[in-house]
């Protein structure tokens, strides 16, 4: 059988500014691609790097009184280690600066004039150097500004070679038309076709103004046009035109880019490899934009702000920031970044869907099983989780086949929620209570397999979480794990001792975190001197029939801080008949409550069910142990009580309104 390849590469990246948030998103996503590929066996090479001549780094380099080189190095550098930080695991980064590349950029160019694809004739027209591209009148915006930068265009007028480009619509054209996944997404195909229907000019591909830039062999007055050069890195990188790993990789399985750069690989890449002969890469695909403030986040638009992507990974973390990266904006169209979205994606999936999930298990497990993996008992089992994990494993594949990066963690995310609603299900608990010790055993060895298959679904977007997934469920993953067989049902062994250690993700305070606030104490409210022994449920709640009490307004009732709470463990207080100590989950915080409810409910039947929690409450002191708020109950028939719990969609840390 064939082995399937795949070659991914990022657009190599302009050293003449620091990378903002903005241009991770290309790379990230193309990582996420290609450790799949890797995880499904596929001999896979990812390539990124730096485009580093023209006109702009010329004049950066002017103003820094540095060589160009000399000006570039550290960027370069600090681009490599922003890629580091990222855990980005590309096979090969190229420098444009590279004698592999220059060499043969050089070949090429001299093929291409030798077999009559680039003339000599005299460019005029309106240039950006941002873009290092000419416009035309009708593509800029009033007052001759470029719709990608807001700044103004220069008018150039210069000897320059051409390249033949007028001649290779047609053939590009109908490739586009046999092969619809050519570009992508589709908007963005039609925008191509309907530009080259339009008719192409001729291509200015060499320039006099300036010197930083690889000479045209046979007449070294001309650097050639620093798109030609850039974009030939992926084939430069790969060792055309013989070598080993050009034979093995081209044509590429995707160029991953930005929207901006679309035509620059849909039309004038694709004719320059046809004039030479070489086969077109299967597809390329233009993703949105990520804005801010309504325009792309960009460092050469005035006045518009960037965020700087290491900033952003010592604050929140790498995974949290590559998971926001994947999963916010939907894949090929434009999305907005905020902190707060991403705040959001944090506490709403990492902390509650999936972080609480793995430890809400592996508290399950102490409790119900001595902490250890509990062997499911074939005839107890459901295959609920199985079958629901085979189905999100379909899906996830099916997405990434598509590159629909946002979709593929989206279908992922419905085995946590899944599990998550299945445990609520078969509330383990109750089995206990019912003395159903075989369904327990097989329905915590289901949510435990789920998890690690969890890890598994993660592993190609997340870097550390899988790992420390599969450590809490004490488990070793083989060396070289393929996701073929990992996403097998079953390979958790038995008996492996969970190791339950902090939360995955703490669940964040939005305020905190986005204003830098210290860490707000709670509003200090509540009676100080409560008696020793005193139940922290009120006894006034018991069967008063009385209403309205004395009425509060609204500004009062908001004072008070009512959350929903998961019960993870609950004990007896020796020596006190009444009380209960219950340790709460409070979206990643960790709660201790003394109960007054031990004549009404047993411990064991409280682990992993939720209750309402006066969040606000002052801590008191009860029989020697802290009570950090109190819970609400209300009075049940013949002197019972009733404890107040939440419809099972509940999210612990939640705000009760
Ligand atoms: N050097 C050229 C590419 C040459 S490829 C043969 C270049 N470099 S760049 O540094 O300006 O941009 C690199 C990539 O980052 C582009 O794909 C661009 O679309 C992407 N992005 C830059 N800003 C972006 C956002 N705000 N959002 C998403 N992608 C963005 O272009």
């Amino acid at each position: 059988m064939e082995r399937q390849t795949f070659y991914i590469t990022t657009p190599i990246y302009y050293p003449n500014n620091k990378l903002h948030v903005g241009h991770t998103y290309t790379t990230v996503a193309a990582d996420a691609l290609a450790r799949y590929h890797r995880l499904r066996g596929h001999d896979t090479w990812f390539l990124t790097g730096t485009d580093e001549h023209g006109l702009n780094v010329e004049r950066a380099a002017r103003q820094a009184g540095k060589e160009p080189l000399e000006y570039v190095d550290p960027i370069v550098q600090w681009i490599k280690e922003l890629w580091a930080t990222l855990e980005i695991q590309y096979d090969d980064f190229i420098r444009t600066t590279e004698e592999r590349h220059k060499r043969t950029v050089q070949a090429i160019f001299q093929r291409l004039y030798d077999q009559g694809d680039i003339y000599k004739g005299v460019y005029r027209g309106l240039y950006c150097t941002n873009c290092e591209a000419y416009y035309t009148e009708s593509e800029l915006k009033e007052g001759r500004i470029c719709p990608v930068h807001d700044r103004p265009v220069e008018w150039v007028e210069e000897e320059s070679y051409f390249f033949r480009l007028s001649k290779y619509g047609p053939a590009i054209l109908e490739h586009i038309r046999r092969n619809p996944e050519f570009v992508r997404p589709e908007s963005r195909r039609n925008e191509v076709v309907r530009f080259i229907e339009r008719g192409l000019e001729d291509l200015s591909v060499s320039r006099t103004s300036f010197r930083w830039g690889i000479p045209v062999p046979f007449d070294p007055d001309h650097v050639i046009y620093v798109w030609v050069d850039a974009l030939s890195n992926y084939i430069t990188a790969l060792g055309y035109p013989d070598g080993e790993l050009y034979r093995r990789f081209w044509p590429a399985s995707v160029h991953l880019i930005g929207k901006d750069i679309l035509r620059f690989h849909a039309i004038i890449w694709p004719a320059l490899l046809l004039a030479l002969g070489i086969p077109l890469p299967r597809s390329v695909y233009g993703h949105g934009w990520l804005l801010i403030g309504g325009g792309k986040m960009s460092k050469s638009r005035a006045g518009s702000q960037v965020i700087d992507p290491l900033t952003l990974v010592r604050k929140y973390g790498v995974d949290p920031v590559r998971y926001f990266l994947l999963r916010e904006v939907p894949f090929g169209a434009d999305g907005a970044y905020s902190e707060e979205a991403l705040v959001r994606r944090i506490n709403a999936d990492l902390a509650n869907d999936l972080g609480n999930l793995v430890w809400r298990t592996a508290s399950m497990i102490e409790r119900f099983a001595g902490g250890e993996i509990p062997a499911p008992v074939p005839g107890e089992d459901d295959g609920i989780l199985k079958e629901k994990a085979a189905e999100v494993f379909d899906e996830v594949e099916r997405a990434l086949e598509r590159l629909e990066i946002d979709q593929a963690l989206q279908a992922a995310w419905e085995l946590p929620r899944r599990v998550n609603k299945y445990i609520d299900e078969q509330a383990p608990w109750e089995l206990r209570r019912q003395g159903r010790e075989e369904k327990l055993r097989t329905v915590l060895y289901n949510a435990a397999e789920a998890i690690r298959l969890c890890g598994v679904l993660l592993s190609p977007f997340l870097v550390h979480t899988p790992g420390r997934i599969w450590d809490q469920l004490g488990f070793n993953p083989p060396e070289e794990q393929l996701w073929d067989d990992a996403r097998r049902w079953g390979l958790l062994p038995p008996g492996l001792r969970v190791r339950k250690g902090e939360p995955l993700f703490p669940r964040l305070d939005l305020d905190e975190v986005l204003n830098g606030e210290a860490a707000k104490t709670p509003a200090q409210t509540g009676t100080p001197d409560s008696k020793p022994g005193a139940a922290p449920v009120e006894p006034a709640a018991r069967g008063s029939a009385t209403l309205p009490s004395a009425e509060i307004d609204l500004e009062t009732f908001q004072r008070v801080d009512l959350r929903v709470a998961r019960v993870t463990a609950a004990a007896a207080l020796p020596g006190a008949r009444r009380l209960l100590k219950l340790q709460l989950d409070v979206g990643g915080e960790e709660r201790q409550v003394v109960a007054g409810i031990a004549e009404h409910y047993r411990p064991e039947d409280l682990v992993g069910r939720n209750v309402i929690l006066v969040a606000n409450l002052k801590p008191v002191k009860l029989r020697g142990e802290i009570s950090q708020g109190m819970i609400l109950a209300a009075a049940g028939p013949d002197g019972s009580l009733a404890l107040l719990t939440t419809d099972s969609a509940a999210v612990p840390g939640s705000k009760v309104r």
